[in-house]
């Protein structure tokens, strides 16, 4: 068990509207410090069972002995592909709380955080090959001004896109302070905003959070069994009408018509979260980083 790895946001809302059966199989996509799936534990009987996926190994060193979990290291846009591989095919709850841990953004050498000096990493599965470095390096002006627009939404975008590709012809931007420096010319308003900004952009990009939100969520209708539910906590409005538009519509995108017959997907779901559950005064005082938290919750009919 990691100290001070994740405070977990909206924990009591989450748990409350999963209404767990204390026999069901519960699956929680984004382990980290196991905050979320302590409490689905203590509500589970000796017959419930709990997936935990993080596509993050050391999210497993969290993991306390009890024979009722299988932990996954694996990306949850697996999700269906792995519980079958364990014999399972359908769930009464399923939960994501998406984006990075704390202890992800305050270990200096992941490279998530603009407080620290250390490689433009920011990856959440070691394994993976691409890195914040290699985006600088590879992506179009049109690409870096596109992600740093829609995952950041950084004022002026296409400025530092067309800065970065210029920077790097002569500098190497492959370390935080090298980044920082060379795009100086380009911050508007506070440094520390501004910068924030564009480390989520690149986050979101190295991580392709959006894809594997759209694929996991593709995959809950067949996973839940009826009357089971969907709990989605997000950090950022594009996450947040990605989830909003599927519980309501059974689509991804928002004219997802069927090729043959020219009709649109119904969904598996009815929503119990009309509107989205944001943490309380009390929450956001004990924990900033809930500040943007969104929780949106279905069940499937
Ligand atoms: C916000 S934290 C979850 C915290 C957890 N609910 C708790 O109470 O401690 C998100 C975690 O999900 C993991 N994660 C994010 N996206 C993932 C994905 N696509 N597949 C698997 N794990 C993911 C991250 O590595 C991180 O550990």
């Amino acid at each position: 068990m990691i100290n001070n790895y994740h405070i977990p946001v909206l924990l009591k809302e989450t748990i409350e509207s999963l209404q767990i059966r204390p026999d069901g199989i519960y699956v929680d996509c984004t382990f980290g410090g196991g905050g979320h799936s302590s409490v689905i534990l203590q509500q589970l009987n000796e017959k419930g069972r709990l997936i935990a996926f993080d596509q993050d190994e050391h999210a497993k060193e969290n993991l306390r002995e009890d024979n009722r979990v299988t932990f996954i290291p694996q990306n949850f846009r697996h999700v269906q592909r792995f519980l079958r591989l364990h014999k399972i095919t359908g769930v009464d709850g399923i939960l994501a709380d998406l984006g990075v841990s704390s202890h992800q953004f305050d270990e200096a050498e992941r490279g998530f955080s603009t407080r620290f000096d250390a490689a433009l990493d920011m990856r959440m599965d070691q394994r993976q090959k691409l890195t914040a470095a290699d985006i600088l390096k590879t992506f179009s002006e049109q690409q870096l001004h596109k992600m740093l627009e829609q995952y950041g939404e950084v004022t002026n975008a296409k400025t530092l896109a067309r800065l970065i590709v210029q920077q790097r012809q002569t500098v190497a931007l492959k370390t935080i302070n090298e980044f920082k420096q060379a795009m100086q010319s380009a911050v508007k308003g506070n440094p520390q905003k501004y910068f924030a900004q564009v480390f989520q952009a690149l986050r979101i990009e190295v991580n392709d959070e959006l894809g594997a939100l759209k694929e996991l969520l593709q995959q809950t209708p067949t996973l839940l069994k009826p009357g089971g539910r969907v709990a989605i906590i997000t950090f950022h409005s594009l996450e947040d009408r990605i989830v909003k538009n599927f519980f309501r519509s059974g689509a991804i995108s928002e004219t997802e018509v069927d090729e043959v017959y020219g009709t649109k997907p119904e969904s598996a779901f009815k929503v119990i979260t009309k509107k989205p559950v944001t943490p309380g005064e009390k929450e956001l005082k004990e924990n900033p980083r809930s500040r943007s938290a969104k929780l949106r919750v279905a069940e499937k009919i």
